[in-house]
């Protein structure tokens, strides 16, 4: 794939010369890759969706290099702030309320009156928001209804290339250390609320601010698209709390004796390493002709709540998209 680059010094200039032009560009953070505009330009955002092949309505993520450029974007109260101070840079997202001179593109709220802002800590992310001066609106790199992409041949898999609306260029930055999206939490109102689970475990943003509530799955208008209940999904159908694969069955293990799951999520029962390996290890099974992807129970505590999200809803429903 000619369109995959090194994230070298060159690399990250051409990058931010591609965005500033209001091409596309995919590069690495710590918990996937995205898929990015220049979050000011319409244009640019709309090509997002179009590459995506995504709904108009689910409103993306803003990218900045720090804290001051989020600030120029939303309204931070003392929530916001605390959690900005323990959790940025990181695998953090906070919905906060526009400010009316953002300069954002209306498309990336989706005409809501909220933007959900992040400050990665990956190195090439950062070097790329510095270099380009402006926010990247970045949802994953992956076709709409895909897994998430957590290394460059995954995006260049799933999206489409420069010449058919796909990104100008891909910025290799290997593989994407925590391996889940961010958490999404809304801080629009007062009830502080966590749309997605995600890199930041619940518990520890409670030790922070308090109790969070946490959006339902089967509300009837959900509040963040990333709440419908199929979003995350391979081809293959799950079959999910297994503690064998019958024939024709793979089984993706937690903490599995040796020889017994046919990839295991972290031998050792480290959810910090389960969550780095999900998209690779489904990706990889989803590839490998069996039937059904069989998967092991995984404790549903700190980031194992975010990884049996991500599964139920790609096992929820019985048709797969
Ligand atoms: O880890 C991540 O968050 C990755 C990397 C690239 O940063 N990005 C990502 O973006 O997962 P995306 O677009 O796939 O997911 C954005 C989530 C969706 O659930 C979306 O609905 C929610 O954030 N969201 C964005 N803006 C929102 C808003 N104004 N109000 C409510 N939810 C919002
Ligand atoms: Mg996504």
């Amino acid at each position: 794939m000619d369109h995959i680059v090194a994230a070298d010094t060159n690399g990250i200039r051409t990058a931010a010369a591609a965005l500033a032009d209001g091409e596309l560009v995919a590069f690495p953070t710590e918990t996937v890759y995205g898929l990015g505009a220049d979050a000011t330009d319409d244009d640019a955002v709309a090509a997002i969706f179009a590459a995506k092949d995504r709904p108009r309505f689910n409103p993306l993520i803003v990218h900045t290099a720090d804290r001051a450029a989020a600030d120029n974007l939303v309204r931070f109260d003392m929530r916001a702030h605390r959690l900005a101070e323990t959790f940025w840079p990181g695998a953090l997202t906070l919905v906060l309320p526009r400010r009316s001179r953002s300069g954002l593109s209306l498309l990336v709220s989706a005409g809501l009156d909220t933007a959900a802002v992040r400050v990665p800590s990956h190195p090439v992310a950062h070097d790329l928001l510095r270099a380009c001066r402006r926010p990247i609106a970045a949802p994953s790199a992956n076709r709409s209804g895909e897994v998430s992409p957590t290394s460059a041949g995954h995006v260049a898999a799933s999206l489409p290339g420069p010449d058919d609306g796909g990104p100008r260029l891909i910025l290799d930055g290997s593989a994407c250390p925590v391996g889940l999206e961010s958490t999404v939490v809304d801080l629009s109102t007062d009830e502080a609320t966590i749309l997605r689970h995600g890199g930041v475990p619940q518990e520890e943003l409670e030790a922070v601010i308090g109790p969070l509530a946490v959006a339902g799955v089967d509300e009837t208008a959900p509040k963040s698209p990333g709440m419908l209940e199929r979003h995350y999904a391979p081809g293959t159908p799950l079959r999910l709390d297994a503690r064998d694969a019958a024939d024709g069955e793979a089984l993706l293990g937690f903490a599995m004796g040796r020889g017994k799951a046919t990839l295991d999520l972290s031998p050792s029962g480290d959810l910090r390493e389960a969550a780095a390996n999900l998209f690779n290890m489904l990706r990889h099974l989803d590839d490998g002709g069996y039937a059904t992807i069989a998967v092991a129970p995984i404790p549903e505590e700190g980031l194992g709540r975010a990884i049996n999200d991500r599964l139920r809803r790609a096992a929820g429903g019985d048709e797969n998209p």
